[in-house]
Order: C-alpha cells, then structure tokens, then sequence
C-alpha cells in the first residue's frame, strides 16, 4: 500500500508558512468576514485604527472585474458609518448601492454631478481647494483641459491663476476673462480655447463665478456620482483622448480635490473615503498627486481611504502609502505575481494558482501588522448584499 502522506520540499513547506497564520485583521471593530481555510475564524476590520494608530491609512482592493472589490468597500463603508465615522463614497460608474438601505434613509445624500447649467461652478478648483493648494489646482486643471501640448500656455494659464487669486476671487471663469483681456497671444489663445471648452459638459462644473454654491456634505454618507463622464480606455495614451475624455479626466481630479477639502475639516471625526476604479484618477498628473495628497494626509485628518483597482501597476508610488490591503481575484497569472509580491509573498504556482480562483469576495488580506491570510468577505445580512450586489438582477428585486 503506497504512503498517503504527501511529501513536501523545504520550498513548499516554507512557501505555505506566510499563509499558515489565521489570526487576522483588527483585535476589535466591526466583523468583516471569516477565514475560509480550517475552522472559520472571525475577521474584524477597524478601519480608524491606521489613522488612530499613525500609520498608513490607506487600504488598497485589487482585482480583477466582479470580484468582489466594490462590495467590500461597501461593506466597509456601512460598518463605518454605524460606528460614527462619516463617508464619502465616489461612485464613477455608478453601481453602487448604500442609497438602496432603508436603515441609511435620512442618513445618506447622493451628489449627482453633471453638465447642466445649474451646476455650474459647483467644483471650481479655486472655491473647493484647500487654500495652499487652490493655484496649483486652478492650474493644473486648466492645463488639463486645453488641447494639445500647453506647454506655450503654461506660464500665461500659472499668471493668470495667480492674478486671480491676488485680487481675490474664486472664480476660474474670472481667470479666463484675464487672460482673454491680457494683450500676449499665448495667454489669448489659452482664453480663447478655454472659452469652447468651459461650457462643454462637466466643464460647467469648474468654471464657477466665485459666487456658485460649493458642494456641502451635509449627511453622514454621501455617494457623489457623474452621471455624464465619459472615461477612456485603461491603456490608452493620453494624447489620443477625446474632448469629453479630457475633461472626464480632468473633472475627476476635482472631486479627490474636493474630498481632501472635506476630509480636512473635522479632524475629531473619522472618515472614510471611499474612491473607486482609482485608475480613472491616476490616469492624470494631477489625479496622482491629488490621489498622492489625499493618501498622505489621510492620517493626519483622521480619514481612511479605501482604493479600488484592477491593477498592481496602476499605483505606481502611491504603493509605499498603502496599509491594509485586500488581494481579490487576479484574471492572470502575472497579475496574481504582482499582488502577491506587493504583500511580500513569494508568487509559488499554488498560492498564484489559488488567487486566480478567488471570486465573489473571497480575498487574501494583509492587516495593519503585516499579517497575510485568506479572507471571505461577508456580508450577514442578506439585503446587505442584495443592495451592494453589481451583478444585473431581475427586474422585481431592483426595485
Ligand atoms: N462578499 C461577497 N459575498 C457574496 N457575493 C459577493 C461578495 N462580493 C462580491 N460578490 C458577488 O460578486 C459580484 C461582483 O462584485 P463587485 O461588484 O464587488 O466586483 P468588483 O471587483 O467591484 O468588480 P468591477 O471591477 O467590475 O467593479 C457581486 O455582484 C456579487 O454578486
Ligand atoms: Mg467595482
């Protein structure tokens, strides 16, 4: 009779070893799920403890599409908010679903963000951002939004910006009427290709006469949605976007500029801003630094971001800021490599093989101490997942 042992090399042994802990995530906070692996132990996930604790307070999800990234962060989201903390959650798609709960109710606000002449200005980079921050933020969207290679506009748009500020507006529509009044061409051109654009679409919205109301977050959770953006292609080159492309881009930059405005209010107060499909942002210079800011004050403003992406690759140097990360289903076996390095483990076949299989909010967690385990997101409560659910339902349940 042959030995059903099965033998290990020293290898395979030490490559289980990273994943033989099971005590994993927050010592107290809320549950979050369970570890498939053995007998089920609770997860919990605390997530103002990086920020209370002084560490990265940025949790990065990564996966492939439907598995699981968006539900998790609802999750989240949802235990946050009945523990006190408040929540702003970008929903760029939109299929998110916390203004399905009946318990949210009164709680929750949905900010829809479009093109329409009413919300004209409700984003101006020169009213929302934070005061150290507003030139360059003024700047750097209206370089976005011009056509082409600005680099003949960059010193008329930067002296036009800082005009404005000095006489102390708050209006970009103020800083066009500028630079269309200064007798230099470069500054001329820029007002006049600028003039086209600001009224095309979500252009409205940065383009504010310093006196249009500013965005408010009144209520505990807020789903900021657009309905009209229109992003590109993950892969493609920025000089090949289409006008309502860039200005999709460059909108998007706004509103984490707008988050980080909001975040740096109430420093007593935990938030959490959830940022979804994150690439759409990184895609931009200036949605990378902005995202890059948001990562690193995060902390000292008492706020947690959750990051949704489908790619390792896409985080570039914002990987050093992470803390808690959530590895979902991977779609190949380099990007099962890539995230399973980004966690300091080896990408053995088995361990890559077995992320590949992961669906439906099952992940590979690694928690604030560096511990990395195998975690099945739950839910409990059935209408929970139900509302957060992105898989097309009948009819009837949508409802
Ligand atoms: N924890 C979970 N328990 C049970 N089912 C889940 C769980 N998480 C996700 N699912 C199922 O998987 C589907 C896809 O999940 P989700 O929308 O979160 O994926 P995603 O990673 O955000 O995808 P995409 O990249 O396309 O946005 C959900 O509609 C749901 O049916
Ligand atoms: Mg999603």
């Amino acid at each position: 009779m042959r030995d059903y042992t099965q033998q290990l090399t020293v290898e395979q042994f030490g490559a289980m070893v990273p994943t033989a802990t099971r005590t994993l995530g927050s010592q107290r906070g809320p549950y979050l799920g369970y570890t498939p692996t053995g007998a089920p132990l609770p997860v919990r996930f605390d997530a103002s403890q990086a920020p209370r604790e002084d560490r990265a307070s940025a949790a990065l999800l990564i996966g492939t599409l439907g598995s699981g990234k968006t539900v998790a962060s609802e999750a989240i989201e949802y235990a946050a908010e009945r523990a006190g903390s408040l929540v702003v959650d970008f929903d760029p798609k939109p299929d998110h679903g916390l203004h399905k709960l009946a318990e949210l109710g009164e709680r929750l606000e949905v900010l829809e963000l479009s093109g329409d002449p009413a919300q004209q200005g409700r984003l101006d980079p020169l009213a929302i951002g934070l005061k150290d921050l507003r030139e360059e933020l003024a700047c750097s969207y209206l370089l976005e939004l011009l056509p082409g290679p600005t680099g003949s506009w960059e010193n008329a748009v930067s002296l036009a910006v800082k005009d404005t500020v000095r006489e102390g507006s708050r209006s970009l529509l103020r800083t066009v009427e500028l630079l269309g009044a200064s007798d230099r061409s470069p500054a001329k051109e820029a007002a006049e290709a600028l003039e086209v654009i600001r009224d095309f679409g979500l252009a409205r919205l940065g383009f504010g006469d310093g006196q249009s109301p500013s965005l408010e977050v009144a209520k505990p959770v807020t789903t900021i949605r657009m309905p009209g953006l229109s992003l590109p292609e993950p892969s493609a080159a920025r000089d090949t976007y289409t006008r309502a492309e860039r200005v999709s881009v460059a909108t998007l930059s706004l509103v984490a500029a707008y988050a980080l405005a909001l975040i740096s209010r109430d420093r007593s107060r935990h938030k959490i801003v959830g940022l979804d499909e994150i690439w759409f942002l990184l895609a931009s210079p200036q949605g990378r630094q902005i995202v890059n800011r948001l990562v690193r004050l995060g902390r000292a403003f008492n706020a947690t971001l959750l990051l949704g992406t489908h790619r390792i690759a896409d985080l570039g140097d914002l990987s050093d800021l992470i803390g808690v990360v959530f590895i979902f289903g991977q779609d190949s076996a380099d990007a099962a490599a890539a995230a399973l390095r980004f966690v300091g483990l080896s990408p053995t076949r088995e361990l890559v093989g077995r992320i590949r299989e992961f669906r439906a909010g099952r992940c590979l967690m690694r928690d604030l101490h560096g511990r990395v385990g195998e975690v099945q997101i739950d839910l409990v409560y059935p209408h929970l997942l139900q509302a957060f659910t992105t898989t097309p339902q009948s009819p009837r349940s949508d409802s």
